[in-house]
């Protein structure tokens, strides 16, 4: 299981799976330029927060690179590196990863991307421990043996620096033999339900099946699964979690069904600097990728399309937060506190 590297760093420069590309095709994609580190962002070659935080940190020694062969001045340098930082607005974890490594740019390149591989070992590790504890809670909160398990869009090794959250606890509960199936959300408008997470699904001959998302509401109410795990892309000081858009509707559902909705995210994730919720910026991204299907128009010409890419699950409708040091209901602040902090349980 797991020798996915959707983030890697060779030959001076940031290379990265084509995740606009699979599952049909596996191709990577080399980053040398600023520009290039920029673009995979927004046009999702690389996506998912705790990768898109490992790419903040290697993006800082993409940018000094650049910089060294073209003769920035320092406020040129800093300016390329915020563009990076700034690419996508709602995953905390690339900002979080630019600023981790920024202190390290005064000594050099290699100081760089020691801390940035730095944090891409740290994320495996926390993935890791996560998933133990997310599927220690999971069993002792359910009772039907296998589970039935859904999930939306994709947290697996290509969302991630490997392993993956909400996917990595799937993966340790099909190790532990308690998974019977996934049903995988489609996770419209860009399919990384049906492109990416059934690809890593099928690769470790994990039982699934894809359902489209309009499906989800009922499918649980239906009680045709036991729990739901998604990821997060920004956790907030009160348990607000930003996810991909319909993260929302299945934690609805969950709550009427009385099932558990389950967040899964390294601490990296957890956001103690926005109070709540309604202080995410939500990415919009363009109206064509609703109005189309993998490049193909399916609307009328001239049909607006509006394309949130998350939305907010508020804290009340999530019955557990998971990171690699603690599961906690959010019911307090303080309680959300203890996802950070390593002693904590
Ligand atoms: O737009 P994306 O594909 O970057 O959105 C990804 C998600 O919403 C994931 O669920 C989240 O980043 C967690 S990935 C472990």
């Amino acid at each position: 299981m797991d020798d996915i590297r959707a983030v890697q760093w060779s030959n001076q420069a940031l290379v990265l799976i084509d995740q606009t590309e699979l599952p049909t095709t596996e191709t990577y994609v080399t980053c040398s330029q600023v520009d290039d580190v920029v673009d995979a962002i927004i046009r999702l070659v690389v996506r998912g927060a705790p990768a898109l935080g490992a790419v903040g940190g290697y993006g800082v020694a993409v940018a000094m690179l650049q910089g060294e062969r073209e003769n920035w001045d320092a406020a040129r340098l800093e300016s390329e590196i915020t563009r990076i930082r700034d690419a996508r607005p709602t995953a905390v974890n690339l900002a979080w990863g630019v600023d981790r490594v920024r202190p390290m740019v005064a000594g050099g390149v290699d100081a760089v991307l020691a801390e940035a591989d730095r944090i891409a070992e740290e994320d495996e590790a926390a993935n890791r421990e996560l998933s133990r504890r997310g599927a220690d809670w999971i069993l002792a909160n359910t009772t039907t043996r296998p589970l039935r398990i859904l999930t939306h869009c994709n947290t697996g090794s290509l969302a991630t620096t490997a392993w993956g959250t909400a996917l990595g606890i799937i993966r340790e509960l099909h190790l532990r033999g308690d998974v019977e199936e996934v049903y995988a959300d489609e996770t419209r408008p860009l399919l990384q339900g049906s492109r990416l997470t059934s690809w890593e699904l099928t690769q470790d001959q994990i039982p699934h099946v894809i359902q489209s998302d309009g499906a989800a509401a009922s499918t649980i109410l239906r009680s045709l699964v036991d729990v739901a795990i998604i990821g997060a892309d920004r956790i907030a000081r009160n348990g607000d979690t930003a996810n991909k858009i319909g993260s929302v509707s299945v934690a609805l559902a969950c709550h009427a069904a009385g099932i558990p909705f389950v967040v899964a995210a390294p601490s990296s994730t957890v956001d103690l600097s926005t109070a709540s919720g309604d202080e995410i910026e939500i990415e919009l991204r363009d109206g064509s990728e609703v109005t189309s299907i993998g490049g193909v128009q399916v609307a009328p010409a001239g049909a607006q399309g509006f394309n949130p890419a998350f939305d907010v699950t508020p804290a009340r409708f999530i019955s557990a937060i998971v990171t690699e040091h603690a599961v906690v209901h959010p019911s307090a602040e303080s309680t959300v506190d203890a996802l950070v902090h390593q002693e904590a349980q």
